[in-house]
């Protein structure tokens, strides 16, 4: 069967390679004519372990291609999988503008049977609408089918996430896309679970608003262990070795970012609420996330007191290690408030420094980016840590120490030991620990 990725960003590249891997035929498919061009030749336009590998290969063996003629790949194709943008309205719901003109796309070109596949996030009853989009605008009686089918990828890991995947889940409501979908995922028959389309889509909203609540609920508790003596880090081992609770997205810290956690829960509250569902508990989850880099800031500010002036190193910008992504990152809004204090900033980030400097561009005396955490912290009065990336927990504290101006650090990932840093010297500030 011949499969089109419609949308080459981080979901479509990944579903495009990782189907390509498993041996089937795919095209991805984008508008972005310079996107294609180069992911045609194996230059990969984003940062995710493995990708460029994956594509290259597969595009080597044939199984992999590029197109920007949109129509001439739904033509062609039996099963569509959607990978198109949702991102969020000012209102908190998704937009589903590309969703719908690709529903309209794939009507134009229903020239034989298709299976059309939500791959992007989406609220639930989606299917609904592309089901009525595409009968609106069909010009054949051809017949078509829309499935459910969420991605569960975690930027930094997307490709193993793909490859190897804790589970799978497949909304349908025909034998026909049943049989389809469970065929492309035969190999990993004992992970899958077939439910309707309603129960799909929604799956993948509440394990992320899940997970997002974990976060919050773990930096709640921090804000009282900070309170009292008690250590988070041991709070959530604690509560993690309850098998019901688990450890994992247990790590209080400045609070989550990226593109799916914050758009997520607040759609999925959205969605509660116009469906009639009182969602406090969400909107709740959502708001502690948002006060995590005022709290962030204040301990910043009980280190220095007054930021004008100060020369502050920034070590990490990406919303989670391993990647370049800084979509919603919470360095976003530490940057702008310690700028609006007057602060002097030194970033540095192994990946996101591109990204970052789009934003906010280099400004002499006022921002700097730098090559090294080293460079960053020369003459330093403070240098806090924004991503847990694995550099930065190696780094030759002593150097760093001769380099800064005044040895302190307020680290928002819980990177270093207190007794390590406090030995060698530095004041340190952590999260819901002394
Ligand atoms: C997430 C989901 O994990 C994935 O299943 C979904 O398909 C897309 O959204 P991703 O956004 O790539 O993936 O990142 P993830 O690793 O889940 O981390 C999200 C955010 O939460 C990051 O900002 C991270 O720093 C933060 N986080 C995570 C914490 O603050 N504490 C934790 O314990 C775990």
């Amino acid at each position: 069967m011949n499969i089109a990725v419609i949308g080459t960003g981080y979901v479509g590249l990944v579903t495009a390679a990782g189907l390509a891997e498993f041996g089937h035929k795919v095209v991805g498919t984008d508008k972005d004519f310079e996107k294609i061009s180069k992911v045609s030749q194996g230059i990969v336009p984003i940062y995710e372990p493995g990708l460029d590998e994956l594509i290259m290969s597969n595009l080597k063996k044939g199984n992999l291609v590029f197109s920007t003629d949109l129509d001439k790949t739904i033509a062609e194709a039996d099963i569509i999988f959607v990978c198109v943008g949702t991102p969020q309205r000012d209102d908190g719901s998704a937009d589903m503008s590309q969703i719908e003109e690709v529903s309209r796309q794939i009507a134009r070109n229903l020239n034989r049977y298709k299976l059309v596949v939500e791959k992007s996030t989406v609220p639930v009853k989606t299917s609904f609408w592309i089901k009525r989009t595409i009968s609106l605008h069909k010009k054949t009686d051809q017949e078509f089918d829309v499935a459910s089918n969420p991605e569960f990828l975690r930027e930094g890991s997307a490709v193993s996430d793909f490859l190897n995947p804790d589970r799978i889940i497949v909304g349908v409501e025909t034998q026909r896309a049943r049989d389809i979908l469970c065929g492309i995922y035969a190999k990993f028959r004992e992970r899958l679970l077939v439910t309707n389309i309603d129960t799909a889509e929604l799956i993948k909203h509440a394990s992320n608003s899940f997970l997002a609540m974990k976060i919050s609920y773990i930096n709640l508790i921090s804000n009282i262990c900070e309170k009292t003596d008690a250590n988070v880090e041991q709070v959530a081992e604690g509560m993690g070795l309850d098998p019901r609770i688990g450890g994992r997205f247990l790590k209080a810290g400045i609070g989550y970012g990226g593109s799916c956690f914050p758009k997520d829960i607040k759609a999925l509250a959205r969605i509660g609420e116009e469906l009639g569902v009182d969602m406090s508990l969400l909107k709740e989850a959502d708001r502690i996330n948002a006060e995590r880099v005022r709290i962030f800031v204040d301990k910043i500010k009980q280190a220095l007191w007054i930021l004008k002036d100060k020369q502050i190193a920034v070590l990490g910008l990406a919303f989670k290690p391993e990647t370049d992504d800084i979509r919603e990152a919470p360095s976003i809004r530490v940057i702008r408030s310690l700028l609006q204090e007057g602060a002097r900033l030194r970033l540095c980030d192994p990946q996101a420094s591109d990204n970052m400097k789009q934003l906010y561009p280099e400004e002499p005396d006022r921002l700097r980016y730098c090559a090294s955490p080293y460079d960053a912290a020369e003459k330093a009065n403070a240098m806090v840590i924004l991503t847990e990336w694995d550099d930065f927990a190696k780094l030759d504290l002593k150097r760093i120490k001769e380099a800064m101006a005044n040895p302190i650090i307020v680290d928002g990932r819980n990177v270093f030991s207190p007794e390590a840093v406090k030995k060698l010297g530095f004041e340190y500030y952590s999260i819901g620990r002394k």
